[in-house]
Order: C-alpha cells, then sequence, then structure tokens
C-alpha cells in the first residue's frame, strides 16, 4: 500500500500469485501476523509488478500449477531477483528461485503430496523456536535436487533434498508454511517477518481508526450515501462511514421488488438497533418492469446493475449527496484487476457494477480487507451477529434464481419456497455449517398429481452448498428427511408447484447460483 495521495499508509509484504491454490491464504496469515500483504498476479504489467516490490519490505513467491521446465516466469523472477529485495519462495517459488539462482529442479524420485517429515539441516535463524524435524503439507512432483552455487542447503525430506535453502537475503522452502496441516507454520512466516524487518503495524483497531479519520477528513460538510444491502460488507462499510461524519451519511435500502420474504424490513430492523436509520426506496415496479421480457442471465444482472445505479443516484442527488459509500472489499478489486491505493477515494471502475460515468465520488472504506477481516471489524463495531452471519444474496438477488422471465408469478412462489427452505434448515440447526442455502424456480413445468387431479405446474429446485469463500463449493449432504420435509412443503404449501429436485452438482463445474 503506497503512499500517492495521502490517507493510509502501511508498507506491505508482497504476494506474487503464480497460480496456487493456496495464495490468498498467503496473504492473509501475513495479515494475521499484523503485517500489510498486498497480493498481485505475475501477469500484471511488469513495470507495475517492480513497483511493488519496490515498494515492499520483501517479496513472496507463491505456489503454482506450472513446472518450471517451462521456462515460462524465468524473465520476471530475474527482474525480481535484481530489486535486491528479500524473498521468500514458497513450492513452486522456492523452485523459481532455485533455478533462477543456478539451481537444478527435476522431477523428484518421490513426489510429494499431504503430510511429509522434513529434517533440519543448519539451525537458520528462520527455524527459530521450530524442532529440528517436523511435519509439513507438501504438494509437489518437481523439486530443488541441486542448489545454486553459494546457497545454502537448510533442510531436506526424503523426496526434496532441498527442502529449505538459504541464498543470502532470499529462503526457498518447497512446502506450504501458510497452510493448517503444516505444523510451525506460522511460527516459520513470523521468523521470516523479523528477518526481514517488517514491523506489526497491521492492527485492525488502529487500521479503521485511520480509515474513519480518512473518510472524515475527504467528505468533509458534504453528504454521502450509503447504499446498503443488508449484507455484512455494505453494513460494516456504512456504520464505519457513519462513524466518521454521523448524519451527514444517509443510508439507503432500495427496494428492488426481488428481495427474500421478511426482507427490507428485517435489515432495517436490525440496522436501527446500531443507530442507522436507512431510508427506503420503493422502487420494486420498476425493476420489475424493466426485466419484463428478459430472459437472458447477463442481460437481466446489466438491466439490474444499471437500473440500480440509476435509483441510488437520483436518490444521492435529492438528498445533495456528493459520495457515495461502498462495501467493495479487497478480493473485489483484485479480481477486477485494481489495486486498492493509499486513497480513500476509489482509484479503479466499475468494480461492482456501477457505471464509470455515475456522478457521485465513490469512498470504498473496507477495500483493503479480506472478508475474515471484515468479520473481525464488523464485530468490533457492534454490527449484529445476525447480519455478520447472514448468506451472502447476489446483486441481482431473486432475479438470478428464476430461470427465464421474471414475472410477479414467479417472484412470489420462489420467495415462498425459498422461505420453506430456509425454515427448514434453520430449525434443523445446521445452517451454521453451510455457505449458502436457497430455492431456484425453473422456467420448465413437470406434471403432478394434486388431490385427485393432474397437475401441471412449476419446478423448484433445492441448493445447499458448503464452502470456505465461494471459490468453490461442495454440495450439502442433506438429510433424506429433511429434504423430503421441504418437498412436501413447498409442494403441498405452493400450488403452483408440482416438483421439488436437489443440486447435486459441486463447483466446479456449477456455479452457486442458478445463473
Ligand atoms: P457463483 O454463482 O459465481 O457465486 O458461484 C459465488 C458467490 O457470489 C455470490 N454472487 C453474487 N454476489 N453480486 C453479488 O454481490 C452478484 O451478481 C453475484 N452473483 C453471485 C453468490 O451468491 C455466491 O455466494
Amino acid at each position: 500500500m503506497d503512499n500517492a495521495g495521502g490517507g493510509l499508509t502501511v508498507k506491505h509484504v508482497l504476494i506474487i500469485d503464480f497460480g496456487g491454490q493456496y495464495s490468498h491464504l498467503i496473504a492473509r496469515r501475513i495479515r494475521e501476523l499484523e503485517v500489510y500483504g498486498e497480493f498481485v498476479s505475475h501477469t500484471i504489467d511488469t513495470d507495475n509488478l517492480l513497483e511493488y516490490v519496490r515498494e515492499s519490505y520483501g517479496v513472496i513467491l507463491s505456489g503454482g500449477p506450472a513446472s518450471v521446465w517451462e521456462g515460462k516466469h524465468d524473465d520476471i523472477i530475474k527482474l525480481i531477483i535484481k530489486e535486491d529485495k528479500p524473498i521468500l519462495g514458497i513450492c513452486y517459488g522456492h523452485q523459481l528461485l532455485a533455478r533462477a539462482l543456478g539451481g537444478i529442479v527435476q522431477r523428484s524420485h518421490k513426489p510429494e503430496f499431504g503430510p511429509t517429515t522434513v529434517f533440519l539441516k543448519v539451525r537458520d535463524r528462520i527455524f527459530k523456536g521450530i524442532p529440528n524435524s517436523f511435519i509439513v503439507w507438501m504438494s509437489h512432483n518437481d523439486a530443488v535436487i541441486e542448489p545454486p552455487p553459494g546457497a545454502e542447503v537448510l533442510a531436506y525430506s526424503h523426496g526434496s533434498p532441498v527442502a529449505a535453502m538459504r541464498y543470502g537475503i532470499h529462503y526457498g522452502i518447497q512446502w506450504h508454511p501458510e497452510v493448517a496441516h503444516t505444523s510451525y507454520g506460522m511460527k516459520l512466516l513470523s521468523n521470516w517477518l523479523d528477518i526481514i524487518g517488517a514491523p506489526r503495524v497491521w492492527k485492525l483497531d488502529i487500521v479503521v481508526d485511520k480509515i474513519i479519520e480518512d473518510i472524515r477528513g475527504v467528505i468533509g460538510d458534504s453528504i454521502a450515501v450509503a447504499a446498503i444491502s443488508g449484507g455484512i460488507d455494505s453494513t460494516t462499510a456504512t456504520l464505519i462511514a457513519y462513524k466518521s461524519i454521523g448524519s451527514k451519511l444517509k443510508p439507503v435500502i432500495i427496494d428492488h421488488g426481488l428481495h427474500p420474504q421478511g426482507e427490507p424490513a428485517r435489515s432495517i430492523k436490525l440496522l436501527e438497533s446500531i443507530g442507522l436509520k436507512p431510508i427506503l426506496v420503493d422502487a420494486s415496479d420498476m425493476f420489475i418492469e424493466a426485466l419484463k421480457g428478459i430472459t437472458d442471465p447477463e442481460e437481466k444482472r446489466r438491466i439490474f446493475g444499471k437500473l440500480y445505479a440509476e435509483v441510488l443516484e437520483e436518490e444521492a442527488l435529492k438528498l445533495g449527496a456528493e459520495y457515495l459509500v461502498q462495501g467493495t472489499i479487497y478480493p473485489d478489486i483484485i479480481e477486477s484487476g485494481g489495486r486498492p491505493g493509499a486513497s480513500i477515494i476509489k482509484t479503479h471502475h466499475n468494480v461492482a457494477g456501477l457505471p464509470r460515468n455515475i456522478r457521485l465520488k465513490i469512498v470504498e472504506p473496507l477495500k483493503w480487507f479480506y472478508k475474515d477481516e471484515v468479520r473481525r471489524i464488523a464485530r468490533k463495531l457492534g454490527v449484529p451477529e445476525e447480519i455478520i452471519k447472514r448468506q451472502p444474496i447476489p446483486g441481482p438477488a431473486l432475479a438470478v434464481r428464476i430461470e427465464g422471465e421474471v414475472t410477479r408469478e414467479k417472484i412470489d412462489i420462489v420467495r415462498r419456497a425459498d422461505a420453506i427452505v430456509r425454515e427448514e434448515i434453520e430449525n434443523s440447526g445446521i445452517q451454521e455449517r453451510l455457505w449458502q442455502y436457497f430455492a431456484i424456480l425453473l422456467n420448465s413445468k413437470a406434471t403432478g398429481v394434486k388431490g385427485d387431479n393432474r397437475a401441471y405446474g412449476y419446478v423448484v429446485v433445492v441448493r445447499a452448498v458448503i464452502s470456505v469463500d465461494a471459490m468453490t463449493a461442495s454440495i450439502a449432504r442433506l438429510q433424506w428427511d429433511l429434504l423430503e420435509r421441504i418437498a412436501s412443503r413447498i409442494t403441498s404449501e405452493i400450488p403452483q408447484v408440482t416438483r421439488v429436485l436437489y443440486d447435486i452438482t459441486s463447483k466446479p463445474p456449477a456455479t452457486i447460483e442458478w445463473e
């Protein structure tokens, strides 16, 4: 995080991602150790990447699915080494570093996957407080066979003659210190942070206080609106802004007519319990009208997003607002190819689907934080647990859980089915283990028998998934009697539905949402 533009100034440790499945986890671990971890993909523009390197305390090269022989990353690694910042290579990053410094990487005679014992050869500072042998998590086919000339081999395992090495200010380790299965993983990362002299200043309380001050400085006497969806991100962002500017912040909830049952009334009540007084804008007729006849999912999303921004902008201008507070979080920015920048004011565009030409300056108090950090901040600020634990609802809400055209009848059906799914799952007490659980309404119909008559009705799909970050998801193995109860209630309480299906597809290949 740089100094440009004033605002939050915290020097980072840079995590360069080579596509490893645990790369984000490295950044999160560094932050748990109270150092700001900045995450960038190796694919970004080289000048930009090297600037990140120059601004850092040190650089971590992540794991990745490639093989070093492909030579794909040799050039960039050589440029990074030239910057003379301390490097820690992890897994593939270790192999890249070793090869760039003149070591030999080959297919291991004993590929290692899963728990593996490593043995120390040298009691380097990076192993302070760590025993001479311990269990780590490995995941590699290739291994560093010969260390670079001048490097010291620090540890080995049965499949990795150079499981850890030091070359001047650089370290490489074959295992994954960031995963929970590796013993002393956090200790090793902490030792490395001490070695490179990174001070522990990423303390959420202090950082949030600084952000509150910054927002006050930026918004001054102007008015800001905050669009609240009722979820944790927008609520927390709003609360931070409220702490900055008090009643000059106008929280707004747009009723688009596609909320789940009981919303937005429940959100309003919860927000009022923490001192926020949201303004409810009823735009439901406009949304339903705009979606009439639209069947393509992307088109639905586009129309929804555009109208949402228009309604919000109009309301903001009515309130005399100059600023818009948004709940964008760090992964949203990284995924859209941006970087948070030091200033509280947006430096990138179109992250949350807002059009570029919106006539409001965007304030993003959460753009530096991962979701787990947002949860911690939310708890500290007193956001109710019900909001913190609430399952995510996609921006276009029920519009993407209704296959085909969105009509009032279909909204009513999916909303009632969804309420039954929620109620039954919550009554069974398993909701804490699930990432999301909801109902979808298909466009197709199926024959059934209701009373003594044949019925030709709608098909409802029940979806329940387990996930840690929504990037991947597995299906929840719900009990048969729970599923049966859900199906029986949906078909008996909603006359238009004749059939209920359970979605047994994980992500990938499916997504969590239907459309
Ligand atoms: P998918 O369906 O891509 O969803 O597996 C991953 C997670 O993101 C949520 N989701 C959205 N959230 N706007 C949002 O704010 C959207 O348009 C949107 N689409 C999907 C989804 O509920 C899941 O948690």
